[in-house]
């Protein structure tokens, strides 16, 4: 049987160092065996302080690595061996010793001494109190890690374990997971600065109240997601939504047209590709007013006038970005979809039912270019949006080359 490059199977060495985080190491090895990903755990001596090895070893279904010294390696050489059978090695939680050791090329465990060995790509994830992330020698370190292409997923912000405020918390495991799935992407986006615009606008009647539509901005961060995944570098432009936003180079929340058309504005000159996903609310109140409203007994009329069409705008610039439109059609999906395309000049629209595609995890796309009609059939976003990503990555090339 011939194995492609799709098929193999993608190993991954979970590094943990000490840290209360550790636990939520746990959770990303779930995470990444569900997701069929080989999961092989090395961990510090502090780190079993935090977490017990046999967890791991029950969630991989792999003994734990722990020691140096370890007698039933057969030649001695787990730190060569162990990092030679991986695609890469992700460390989380990564304390602030252990990211000193790596800046220094320092090797007195088996952790710091196989990613001194490595011959693949290394990620870590800092977690640590947020004086020790401030701190002028881990901030060089940090930087020392950059320089020598380790990959640095977070901090974040938020509440420590200490009780303390701050920057320094580990990324969330649901995150990390998707900086490895992102890893083994293709990249056919490398180097490639795309826009999107995201969620739905909010149109204001009054200092409490406004006119907004179901669009949860799932599609969208998916797109953020897979375009990161393929190498490019994201710009997410997004309404009012209860998502949390990939690691992308640039994120501007906004709440109405206009303020996402100023926003457009602003980011796309500096933009190859523009995916124009948001929802954006055709007509706004013609008036915002400061205060509320009051009841009364008289019918209330509301005198809405029309939003700009940012996509039309973008697509209307003298040098415009490869713009990609989206359509949520309720009826008449094929017909309605392409004269979009053509109203708004656009190489690639992509249309989908409004009533199956909003809110919801799954969709199916129809999308619409210059070679016909092509359709994927109904699955979970994310999968969508790598496929759709493959589909620009594609006729982007075609209309460079
Ligand atoms: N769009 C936009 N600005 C608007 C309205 C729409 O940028 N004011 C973009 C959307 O992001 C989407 C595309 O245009 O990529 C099509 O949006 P859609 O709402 O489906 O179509 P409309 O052009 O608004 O037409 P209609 O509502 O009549 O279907």
């Amino acid at each position: 049987m011939i194995v492609t490059n799709s098929q193999k199977k993608k190993r991954v060495l979970l590094g943990i160092t000490g840290g209360i985080a550790a636990y939520k190491a746990a959770e990303l090895a779930r995470l990444l065996i569900q997701d069929g990903i080989e999961v092989q755990t090395v961990m510090t001596e502090a780190a079993c302080h935090f977490l017990g090895s046999t967890t791991l070893q029950a969630l991989t279904g792999k003994p734990v690595h722990t020691q140096l010294w370890d007698e039933s390696v057969n030649n001695s050489m787990a730190h060569i061996d162990l990092s030679r059978a991986v695609d890469v090695i992700l460390v989380a939680p990564a304390s602030a010793d252990f990211i000193a050791k790596i800046a220094h090329g320092l090797a007195d465990d088996l952790l710091s001494t196989l990613c001194l060995a490595r011959n693949c790509p290394l990620m870590v994830a800092p977690a640590m109190n947020r004086q020790m992330l401030e701190n002028p020698a881990t901030q060089r370190n940090l930087t020392t890690l950059q320089k020598d292409d380790i990959t640095v997923l977070g901090p974040a912000h938020g509440i420590q374990a200490c009780g303390e405020t701050g920057m320094g918390r580990m990324l969330e495991p649901q995150e990390l997971f998707e900086a490895v799935q992102n890893f083994f992407q293709p990249r056919l986006l490398e180097k490639k600065r795309i826009l999107i615009t995201a969620g739905p606008t909010f149109e204001a009647i009054d200092a409490v109240r406004g006119i907004i539509n179901l669009s949860s901005g799932k599609m969208g961060y998916a797109l953020a997601q897979a375009a990161l995944g393929a190498g490019a570098e994201v710009t997410l432009i997004s309404g009012p939504v209860c998502l949390t936003y990939p690691a992308v180079k640039k994120f501007i929340p906004i709440t109405s047209a206009n303020d996402m058309l100023t926003a457009v504005k602003n980011e796309v000159i500096f933009n190859d590709i523009f995916i124009s996903v948001a929802a954006v609310a055709d007509y706004r109140p013609a008036i915002a007013h400061t205060q509320k409203i009051k009841k009364s007994d008289n019918d209330l009329m509301l005198e809405l006038i029309p939003n700009p069409d940012i996509l039309q705008y973008v697509a209307n610039l003298p040098n415009p970005p490869f713009c990609v439109g989206f359509a949520a059609e309720t009826e008449n999906i094929d017909q309605n979809a392409e004269s979009k395309r053509h109203k708004k000049k656009l190489p690639l629209l992509v249309a989908n039912l409004a009533q199956e595609a909003m809110g919801a995890d799954d969709s199916t796309l129809l999308l619409f270019d210059d070679n016909g009609k092509h359709i994927l059939p109904k699955a979970p976003k994310i999968d969508q949006a790598r496929r759709l990503i493959a589909h620009i990555a594609a006729l982007h090339k075609q209309h460079h080359s």
